[in-house]
Formats: structure tokens, sequence, C-alpha cells
């Protein structure tokens, strides 16, 4: 039996990649997902030409999941200017071809909501990823804040942020709350709440950035209040039969700030309100640990996905310079995630998840969109006859 037919990982068994995965009512194809990516490409957060192909590729490509970038839930807590947003009930219909297009191609859809706090507004990274300052913000003419737990800086080169008033910390949730509903009436399959990264809600986490003393501050349990909220808030509006997904930093890396422990508390906390995947990424809680707080390997974070579901019992996500078909499977296939998402590699190869398919045991183009199938097929069967000519 060739490597093709074994399942790429060496078992005899059929690649447990390539397996359905069904969460609630919603069931995925196989187990591969694309990673929330900002692409500074829309305006006033609405959908562009450029999304509709840059999602519809994923789709095209035989992702299980395409999970959009970082979309804001209020104007003022974008992560970049460009970002696309779902503050206003007129960003439904541009999602909604994101979304239509994807389940015309078997793919399901998924729309990150995110608030992005003290590191609100900084520059595509095309332009050299800095925050941008007050004054440039000021020059926009756009209304921006930047707001916090606490007025402590990201680093030096973010201002200080406005430390919120628990009426702010409500209108918040309540604003992540409105952004679901509009997910659900765009079409949407899944809403990823956006925790990691240093942005609002994982700020509150970290007592690093935190240091409050009302009730969203001191202890684990208030420093995760807002999290835990806002999670349940959410699943009171998103319909019961569709997943909620969050996005975790299970580690900061900072000495006394965040750790596994902490990460499998709030998984507890976020799968007893209704939370069904923790996608396990890290870092971000600052510019320094952005640089140095995990060493980066090849699947470094795919520990934190297997040391979540075993303690806290729930699906994860592995992501991170995950690069492989064999590499994604064994993820899987040995229990360390139930899915695992793909970042730049799928920048790289849009196509990924159906080559991985035809790597790990499918001999057809099945994968792939019903116009490419016959072609690639016919193709295959003259290589395969000019390559056994030449030997
Ligand atoms: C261009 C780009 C933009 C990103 N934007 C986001 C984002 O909006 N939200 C998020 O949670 N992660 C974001 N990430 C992180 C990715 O989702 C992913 O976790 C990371 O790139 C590691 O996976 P990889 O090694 O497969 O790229 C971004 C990454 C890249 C490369």
């Amino acid at each position: 039996m060739s490597d093709r037919q074994t399942g790429g990982a060496g078992t005899g068994a059929p690649a447990k990649l390539l397996q359905p995965l069904t969460l609630r009512d919603v069931t995925l194809r196989n187990r591969m997902v694309i990673s929330p990516m900002c692409q500074h490409s829309a305006v006033d957060g609405f959908v562009q030409d450029w999304h509709i192909v840059h999602y519809g590729k994923f789709a095209l490509g035989g992702a299980a999941l395409v999970l959009t970038e970082s979309t804001a839930v209020t104007s003022d807590s974008r992560v970049g200017i460009a970002d696309l947003g779902i503050w206003s009930d007129d960003h439904i219909p541009g999602l909604r071809r994101l979304a239509d297009f994807a389940h015309q191609h078997g793919a399901r859809f998924g729309i990150q909501l995110a608030h992005a706090g003290r590191k609100a507004f900084s520059e595509p990274l095309w332009e050299g990823g800095r925050a941008l300052t007050p004054e440039a913000l000021d020059a926009t003419g756009l209304t921006w804040r930047r707001v916090g737990p606490s007025p402590i800086a990201a680093s030096s080169e973010w201002s200080t942020p406005e430390e919120l008033t628990r009426a702010e910390i409500h209108d918040i949730r309540d604003a992540f709350v409105q952004a679901a509903r509009r997910a659900d009436a765009a079409g949407a399959d899944v809403v990823e709440l956006h925790y990691g990264h240093g942005y609002l809600l994982a700020s509150f986490l970290s007592p690093r950035s935190n240091q409050r003393s009302d009730e969203y501050g001191g202890s684990l349990e208030n420093r995760m209040r807002f999290a835990v909220e806002t999670a349940e808030a959410v699943r009171a509006v998103w319909p019961e039969g569709k997943p909620l997904f969050a996005r975790l930093s299970c580690l900061d890396g900072t000495e006394g700030s965040w750790d596994m422990d902490d990460t499998v508390a709030l998984a507890l906390a976020l799968k007893a309100v209704g939370v069904d995947v923790i996608d396990c990424s890290s870092g971000g809680l600052t510019e320094e640990t952005r640089r140095s707080n995990v060493p980066r390997g090849i699947g470094f974070q795919v520990p934190f996905a297997e040391e979540v579901r075993r303690r806290a019992d729930i699906c994860t996500q592995a992501v991170g310079i995950i690069l492989t078909p064999e590499q994604a499977e064994e993820i899987v296939a040995s229990g360390k995630a139930d899915l695992v998402a793909l970042g730049r590699e799928a920048l790289r190869t849009p196509y990924w998840p159906a080559e991985a398919t035809r790597a790990l045991g499918q001999e057809d183009f099945s994968a792939w969109p019903m116009q490419h199938r016959d072609w690639l097929s016919r193709r295959q069967t003259v290589l395969n006859r000019l390559l056994s000519e030449e030997n």
C-alpha cells in the first residue's frame, strides 16, 4: 500500500484529518480550518472584492471552515483601520456573500469577533506593523480609542489606554452580542471570540495588564469575568445549533502573568457557558512577549491544544507552524487536537487542504471544485501514462 493509502501517519487507518467533525448541528467536512488573518483591505469595515477572492479561494481549496480575520465589534476597536467590521447591520450583506460562497463550495464559514482594546489601530505589517500614533489617528478623522482594564500601555510604542468603566465593559459585552446576532444574520456557521494576542479580552486576563480593584480585576475569577460573561451573553443569542469558538493565548510567557493552569481554568469556565472549541494560540500581551515569549518551532503551540483538550475535556484547535499533511494528521490522530488551523501555509498554498486530502489517501480529485475535478483527473491519467512510458 502506498503512503497515500495509509493515511500518511503510517497507521493503515483512514486519515483522521479527512474525517468530518460534527459540532452541535454543524458538520465540518474535515479537520482543516483557515486561521484568522487580518487583511487590512476593508473600507469602513465593509467586505471588498479582495475578501471575496481571498476567503473564496480557501473554500475552493478544500478547507472545512474558513474563519475571517479579526472583525471589529465596534468601529473604534479595530486592530487596523482597514479591518473587517461587524458593528453595523450594513455590514451583513457583504459578510453574507462570503458565507454564501463558502457554502456553495462545501465549506463552513466563521467570523472572528474582536475588540483590539489597548492595541487598537496598528499599521498593516507591510507598512511596518507599528502602533499608529495619536496624531496620525487624529489626522484620519476617525473616532478612535485605546481602552483597557487599567491605564497600562502594551509597550512604549503604544499610547496609554483609558481605563474602562463598568458601564463601558457592559457596553462592549453587548457589542459582541450584537455582532453575534449579525454574524447569524450573515449566515455564519461559527463565531470565534478573539480572547488572545493581548487584545481587549486578553488584557483583562493577565494581572500584568489588569490591575483593577473591582469585580473585573484581582483574583483569577475576577479577571476571567469579562471573558466568561461575554461568552455567556453571546451564547444566549447565538443559535443553539451553531458552535462557538474562543481563541486564547494559552501562555503569554511572562513571569507571574498567564499560564497553562489559568488557561485550563478559563477553558472550563467557557465550556460551562457553552463554548465548544478552544483555539490554542499564545503571546501578544505586550510587544516584548510578542517577540520572545514562547520559543517558535514546528507545531510549537500543539502541546497547548493537547493539554487544554486533556485537562478541560473540550475540543481544541491547534495552530502555529503546521506545515505538512502528515504533521496535521499526527496532531488529530493522536488526539492532541480536534482541528488544525492553517495560517501562512494556506496563504502560500490555498489548496493545501485539497492537496492534503490526496496526500493522505483519497486518490481522486473530489476535494477540488466541481469545475476542476475532471480536468485534473484526466491530466493525472495522462501524466501517469507519460511517466510510466519514461520508466
Ligand atoms: C497575515 C496574518 C494576519 C493575522 N491576523 C490574525 C487575526 O486577525 N486574528 C488572529 O487571531 N490571528 C491572526 N493571525 C495569526 C494566525 O491566525 C495564526 O495563528 C498564526 O499565523 C500562526 O499560524 P501559522 O504558523 O499557520 O501562520 C494572523 C497571522 C497572519 C500571518
